[in-house]
């Protein structure tokens, strides 16, 4: 079933639980993350990136997961993740997305105001939700570059106003993750007082990004087959607690999938040298991510919510 963002969002805040967003680019990351849903019976959010799209093709990925979410019973919303421009939502939306996200973050806060808005007006009609973004990530977002030093906490009281003043129905806050494999260098630390002040302020839901575990299980399984991913950390599965229980209600996952299926191809042809068939390959790979998606559903705690 094709939701958006309100149909799953405002349940979660309610029953203290967060939904996750899991990144996609083709087939079979696709049917890992539906796979996992269904198997817990979870509400899910399959979002393409910007990069994913021009890598798979608008057509071919919005058709792919509203063709497989037409086909599930459980809720599952096609969300554009960091969408630069009004002119992308805009596609996205034609082509049948139910939400889109608008990250105008690296804007002045009055520019961010106007662009939101002006993307809520056009999907609010169509029935999109929309998620918007307010402060900014350490690390690299999209093809923006922010230095760890540079990275900008949300302000509480800017957040009140950014969604008042937008009507968004999501908003990604920054509280201390960044994307990628490599989040922290010493103890991983979240800012749950800066979190508890704004979920105090805004009643719109709150989005947690760069939010990958990064567990050393799956890192090993990328070293073992002759990876190299020293150093990656991500957040524990702890801190994702600490930030669902103070309001955060949906979670985005990218990197915890792109390592499963790098873990997955690496030991599917370190095991079987001779073999070429790709389907076996990335079947492996798939396998691989079911396994992470059930284990981020089940750290969320969105089972049985679908
Ligand atoms: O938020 C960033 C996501 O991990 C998307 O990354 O732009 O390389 O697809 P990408
Ligand atoms: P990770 O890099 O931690 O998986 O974050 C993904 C993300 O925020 C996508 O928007
Ligand atoms: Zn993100």
């Amino acid at each position: 079933m094709l939701v958006n963002l309100n149909d799953i969002l405002s349940k979660a805040r309610k029953g203290r639980y967060a939904v996750g967003a899991f990144n996609t680019s083709n087939l079979e990351i696709t049917q890992a993350i539906l796979r996992a849903a269904e198997d817990l019976r979870s509400p899910v959010i399959a979002a393409t990136s910007e990069k994913a799209i021009r890598y798979a093709g608008i057509e071919n990925i919005s058709q792919m997961v509203i063709g497989m979410a037409k086909r599930t019973k459980i809720p599952v919303v096609l969300h554009l993740d960091h969408g630069k421009s009004y002119e992308l939502c805009r596609e996205c939306i034609r082509h049948g997305y139910t939400s889109v996200m608008i990250d105008a973050s690296n804007l002045e806060f009055k520019e961010n105001v106007e662009l939101t808005k002006k993307v809520v007006r056009y999907a609010r009609k169509r029935g999109v939700s929309v998620e918007a973004e307010i402060g900014r990530l350490a690390g690299i977002e999209d093809d923006l570059e922010v230095k760890e030093s540079q990275a900008m906490y949300t302000d509480p009281d800017e957040a009140r106003r950014f969604a008042e003043d937008t009507g968004c129905d999501a908003l990604a806050v920054a509280i201390g993750t960044s994307h990628g494999a490599y989040k922290f260098k010493g103890k991983p630390k979240l800012r749950i007082d800066i979190l508890k002040e704004i979920a105090g302020l805004v009643k719109t839901p709150l989005v947690l990004h760069g939010a990958s575990g990064v567990k050393s299980r799956w890192i090993n399984y990328v070293n073992r087959y002759g990876g190299n991913m020293e150093h990656a950390r991500g957040v524990p599965d702890a801190l994702i607690h600490q930030a669902v229980e103070n309001g955060i209600t949906k979670i985005n996952t990218d990197t915890d999938l792109r390592i499963a299926f790098t873990a997955g191809v690496r030991e599917y042809l370190t095991n079987h040298p001779s073999d070429f068939d790709p389907r076996k390959i990335t079947a492996q790979a798939r396998k691989r991510i079911t396994d992470v998606v059930l284990d981020r559903i089940e750290v969320f705690g969105s089972g049985n919510k679908a």
